[in-house]
């Protein structure tokens, strides 16, 4: 699988008129791939910190800065490559299978992240050697 198969930039309608900004996110397919089960997010992150540092076998992901920036770098076992989000219009979509690092955290940054599932942490791979080692098992990296 190429890695830029497995994440996408998505820009987001914005039904803003004189009273602000009114930014929607539906999902099923509409504007993101995914049936959204659940709803997190991240804030009083700094500069400092580095999150994530895991891979989910099942989960897919729909990141938006809502306020502020961050840094995520996505990682499929071969190619690596790292997006800024900065608008709260911009939407990073990102399959199952990906080791996934958030950093550079804005002061200021709200993070909010959209799943296509209930929280479990038996789907969560948070050792990179044991990540490696799964997706070779899944046939998805030479040996
Ligand atoms: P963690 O995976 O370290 O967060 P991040 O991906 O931002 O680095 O999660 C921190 C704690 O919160 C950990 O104990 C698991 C728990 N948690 C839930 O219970 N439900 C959730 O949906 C998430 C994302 C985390």
């Amino acid at each position: 699988m190429n890695l830029k198969d497995q994440y996408k930039v998505i820009e987001f309608p914005d039904f803003g008129d004189e009273r602000g900004n009114l930014v929607v996110i539906e999902g099923e397919g509409i504007d993101i791939p995914f049936d959204i089960k659940r709803a997190f997010y991240i804030y009083g992150s700094d500069s400092t910190v580095v999150r994530g540092q895991h891979a989910n076998k099942e989960t897919e992901f729909l990141l938006v800065n809502v306020a502020g920036s961050s840094k995520v770098k996505v990682d499929n076992g071969k190619e690596s490559t790292i997006i800024e989000l900065n608008r709260p219009r911009m939407g990073l979509y990102l399959s199952n299978k990906l080791w996934k690092d958030m950093y550079d955290f804005s002061a200021d940054s709200v993070l909010l992240v959209l799943a296509s599932r209930h929280y479990d942490g038996k789907e969560y791979l948070r050792n990179y050697d044991e990540y490696i080692e799964y997706l070779k098992n899944e046939g998805l990296l030479n040996e």
